[in-house]
This record gives C-alpha cells, sequence and structure tokens, in this order.
C-alpha cells in the first residue's frame, strides 16, 4: 500500500536541491578541483553577522577579467578557440561554475543581490594556446588575491556560524585555484619551447 510505503521512506528534505549536491560530488571527483578541501557542509550564513555581502560582488561577476563569470566565459572560449586546451579549460570552467554557484547562494544568504549587471569585455583570450594559458594563470592569481583579502577581513570579524561557513567556503575556493595555478602552470613548463606568440 502507498500509505505504508511512505512509511518506511527515507524522504529528502524538503529544498534539496538534488542538482547542488550532485554536482558538487562531481566536481569533488574530478581531478580539476582540489578534492582534499571540501565545501562547507554545515549551518547556513545569515545577514547581520558580520560578513557583508558585497564583499563578494566582484568575485562572483565583476567583469575584471577574472571574476567566476569571467573565468568560465574566458575558459569556455578558449575551449573553443585552441583544440589543445580543451579539455582542461572545460574541466576548470566546471569548477568555476560550482563556484559561482555557491557564491551566489552566499551572496543571498547574507541578503544581498545576484541579480546585477555585468559584462564580458574585460576578458582577454590569448591568439595562441601558450598566450590562452598565460592570461588563464593571471586569472587565477588575481582571483586568489582577490579571495585573500576577503578572507582577512572575515578574520578580523568576532566568530560566529556565519564566519566559519564563509572560511571553509574561501578555503575551498582558494584550495581550488591554487590547484588551477599549478596545473597553467604545469602546462606552461611542458610547452615552455613555445614562444608566446606562435600557433
Ligand atoms: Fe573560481
Ligand atoms: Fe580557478
Amino acid at each position: 500500500m502507498k500509505e505504508k510505503s511512505l512509511m518506511f521512506s527515507l524522504m529528502r528534505e524538503r529544498g534539496t536541491n538534488l542538482i547542488d549536491e550532485l554536482t558538487t560530488a562531481l566536481v569533488n571527483n574530478m581531478r580539476f578541483s582540489d578534492h582534499n578541501v571540501l565545501y562547507p557542509t554545515y549551518g547556513v550564513p545569515k545577514p547581520n553577522e558580520g560578513v557583508r555581502p558585497e564583499w563578494f560582488y566582484d568575485a562572483y561577476k565583476a567583469s575584471n577579467g577574472y571574476s567566476e563569470l569571467d573565468s568560465i566565459h574566458m575558459y569556455i572560449t578558449q575551449e573553443a578557440m585552441f583544440e589543445e586546451l580543451g579539455e582542461m579549460m572545460m574541466g576548470v570552467a566546471l569548477v568555476e561554475m560550482k563556484h559561482l554557484d555557491k557564491l551566489g547562494d552566499l551572496i543571498m544568504s547574507l541578503g544581498g543581490q545576484v541579480a546585477r549587471p555585468g559584462s564580458t569585455e574585460s576578458i582577454e583570450y590569448g591568439s595562441s594556446p601558450v598566450e590562452a594559458v598565460h592570461f588563464a594563470l593571471s586569472a587565477e592569481q588575481s582571483a586568489v588575491k582577490g579571495y585573500d583579502e576577503i578572507m582577512e577581513k572575515v578574520i578580523a570579524l568576532p566568530q560566529n556560524e556565519t564566519t566559519r561557513y564563509t572560511l571553509t567556503l574561501l578555503a575551498k575556493l582558494m584550495a581550488d585555484e591554487r590547484l588551477h595555478i599549478e596545473m597553467f602552470e604545469e602546462w606552461l613548463r611542458e610547452n615552455a619551447n613555445r614562444r608566446r606568440g606562435d600557433e
């Protein structure tokens, strides 16, 4: 009987986003993400606990050439332009999409706004694979610097559930970006005999 079977069913919590969980598990297990460092799995960040949503607007989608949105656009464009970079750029872009997703959720939880204007005008794609990876590397380095600055601000606040969640998320984002830096540096080392403008 339907009612009886329901009694024994393990029901998912209302409001659980199964695709969110699936894609988090997916990117955690890809070689393009640092699977030793995980996304926060506890608590919900709240407004008015010190962490300001505006601190994350630039990292989320500013037109600066290295925000999460700009990075995604850069990598999928480079993936289309340079066949030999395809797998690496697509893999990294998927991880950046999860970063964008988690930052968006954080901004909303903190009482901020995600529906903001943006443009991809500041992105530089490069005219060769080597130049493309140099631009990608530079974007990752800027992203780490930006997250590091936010982390300093959060560390200076009195501790609470929101600061703990935010610091764990920032640690995860920075671990992934550092892995991307290593991957791009390794690719450049392996292709060191090719000049930036070469085909
Ligand atoms: Fe990212
Ligand atoms: Fe990255």
